[in-house]
């Protein structure tokens, strides 16, 4: 049952308006123990779209993320992917089903190779089949990507900047094919420039066609970048917001 707070305050625009939609989530619920986590959580993203959630700290914002990638089962609510239902059972469930995740305590380990971190994204299995050289250029093509195709693959992870080890987190989860690409407040450590070279690869990935779902406690992020906002109060998804829709009251 749709939430009745749940709202489309103005129509998408145009070109997004008939994309279909790759993931619907109603009704989402998650305690853990006493605490009601996640309380009933509802939105919609479609293909091509920028999606962001918005919410206090301990709203649900993290457990959403975390139900949508597999690493938690949700205990009420229901969740469709291009239009079939489904539940991650764990989070190789939600890569195979294409949903890339940079965690909020997403890891870069220092004293390993760029590469190395990268390729902390596959399993043994695929990396045993790559060769040297195919892995090197898979690496590559996965950090040229967010915009650090120039950085030595073999240098220490540590010796590069804060900016830099984010993008790395983020060109890890580019390693699988995929649709939807998560990033939980994968910005707040890391100054307006950066952000914004950021964000300028998450609007390459939407111009091909790809959606993406972040984390964001900033008005400006949103303004920037979002087409549709999703406003998490308590565990309770309480508004879904088009572009141009959304103003400081909702934060
Ligand atoms: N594994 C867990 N065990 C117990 N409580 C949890 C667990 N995960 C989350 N919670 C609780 O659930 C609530 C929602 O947490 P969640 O991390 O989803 O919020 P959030 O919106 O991501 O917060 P923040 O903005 O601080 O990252 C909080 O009260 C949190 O303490
Ligand atoms: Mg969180």
């Amino acid at each position: 049952m749709k939430s009745a707070v749940h709202q489309r305050a103005i129509e998408p625009p145009a070109d997004r308006k008939g994309m279909p939609l790759l993931l619907s989530a109603d009704g989402l619920r998650r305690t853990f123990g006493e605490t009601i986590a996640l309380d009933s959580c509802s939105l919609s993203i479609r293909e091509g779209e920028i999606h962001a959630v918005v919410g206090e700290n301990g709203s649900g914002k993290s457990t959403l993320i975390k139900i949508l990638s597999g690493i938690v089962r949700a205990e009420a609510g229901t969740l469709d992917w291009l239009g079939r239902q489904a539940s991650f059972a764990n989070p190789r469930a939600a890569q195979d089903a294409g949903i890339a995740t940079v965690f909020q305590e997403t890891l870069v380990l220092p004293d390993m190779s760029i590469r190395d971190n990268v390729m902390l994204g596959l399993d043994g299995m695929i990396r045993r089949k790559m060769t040297p050289l195919r892995e090197r250029e898979a690496v590559r093509k996965a950090l040229a990507a967010v915009g650090i195709g120039n950085l030595d693959i073999e240098r220490l992870a540590g010796t590069v900047s804060l900016a830099n080890r984010q993008m790395i987190g983020v060109a890890r989860s580019l390693m699988r094919p995929w649709r939807l690409l998560i990033l939980d407040e994968s910005t707040s450590a890391i100054d307006i420039e950066d952000r914004d070279r950021l964000f300028e690869v998450l609007r390459s990935f939407r111009g091909e066609g790809r959606s993406i779902l972040f984390v964001s406690h900033r008005m400006d992020e949103i303004h920037a970048l979002a087409d549709c906002t999703t406003v998490l109060r308590s565990g309770r998804s309480v508004a879904s917001l088009e572009r141009g829709a959304v103003s400081s009251e909702i934060l």
